[in-house]
């Protein structure tokens, strides 16, 4: 990996990107990519510093993608704070901003969307049904404008990591996926930029989704194995406090998101709940035993 002084180069244009992503790869160069919608926080940085180490040149796209929200969810109030997300992505050394316009992604005219299938159709895919198609649609094209050798992503949202493994797998894409654990705040809130929506009492309640699935993990260590039995205990640590509310609780395969009955095999625990305005997602891997 090459060492020198960076700048950061902001990029709003589709050709403009695309010509840089052809100069880096003329020259050999490896490049990163952290797709974002902006609003940057540790986790994301976690995913940047992965991307600095392992490749020659990374960028960062920030695009609060207008298509992956529904009709009554929160994306005109979705946090945007371009100025100092570059603060940021300078700091740590990032090479290229793709900050595109919805006018620029989406053009008038604009027809083409790309389903994944079966699994877009549990969890998160239930209560947000443009959610995967919109992902998979920005992710594709985003992958066509900076051609990334390796694109990270964060596990909180597990499922939009299987998503886009599947769209890169089905659709013969030349980019390495590379899943990046989870970042929690030191009391184990799951970082989100939708955390800064949480006022003090809610970020309180929030704690509970890790909690719950703390508790979730001691109960499976000390032997129990029934799926409706974690799933109540979760919803009663869930509920404890007051002031949440439940979307789903799932027990499932982590890769077909198949509901499981016990907890045999490799099994994803994985929660979403709203917390005032705020839906937050949070889930843990139960590993074979
Ligand atoms: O995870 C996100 O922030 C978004 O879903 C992504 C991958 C940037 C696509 O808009």
């Amino acid at each position: 990996m090459e060492t020198e002084t960076k700048t950061l180069q902001e990029v709003s244009s589709i050709s403009e990107m695309k010509e840089v992503a052809l100069s880096f790869r003329k020259k050999s160069l490896t490049i990163g990519f952290v797709p974002t919608m902006g609003c940057l926080h540790e986790g994301h940085l976690t995913l940047v510093k992965q991307s600095l180490e392992t490749c020659d040149r990374t960028v960062v796209s920030i695009f609060v993608n207008p298509v992956q929200f529904g009709p009554d969810e929160d994306l005109s109030t979705y946090p945007r704070q371009l100025q100092s997300d570059i603060e940021k992505l300078e700091a740590v050394g990032v090479d290229v901003l793709f900050h595109p316009t919805k006018e620029e992604m989406y053009p008038a005219g604009h027809k083409t969307y790309v389903q994944v299938q079966d699994i877009t159709e549990h969890l998160c895919g239930t209560s947000r049904p443009d959610l995967f198609t919109g992902v998979s649609t920005v992710v594709l094209k985003l992958f066509n404008i900076i051609q990334p050798h390796n694109a990270y992503f964060g596990e909180k949202d597990w499922q939009q990591l299987a998503v886009i493994e599947t769209l890169i797998q089905d659709l013969n894409l030349d980019v390495v996926l590379i899943r990046v654990p989870i970042v929690r705040e030191i009391d184990g809130l799951a970082m989100s930029s939708r955390n800064r929506y949480l006022s003090d009492q809610e970020r309180q309640t929030a704690l509970f989704l890790s909690r719950s699935l703390q508790q979730a993990r001691d109960n499976i260590r000390q032997g129990t194995t029934s799926a409706k039995v974690i799933r109540n205990s979760i919803r009663q640590c869930l509920l404890e406090k007051g002031g949440v509310e439940i979307d789903y609780i799932s027990i499932c395969d982590p890769k077909n998101f198949k509901e499981k009955e016990q907890v045999c095999g490799r099994t994803l625990i994985a929660l979403a709940v709203k917390v005032g305005t705020s839906r937050l997602i949070d889930n843990c891997i139960i590993e074979e035993f």
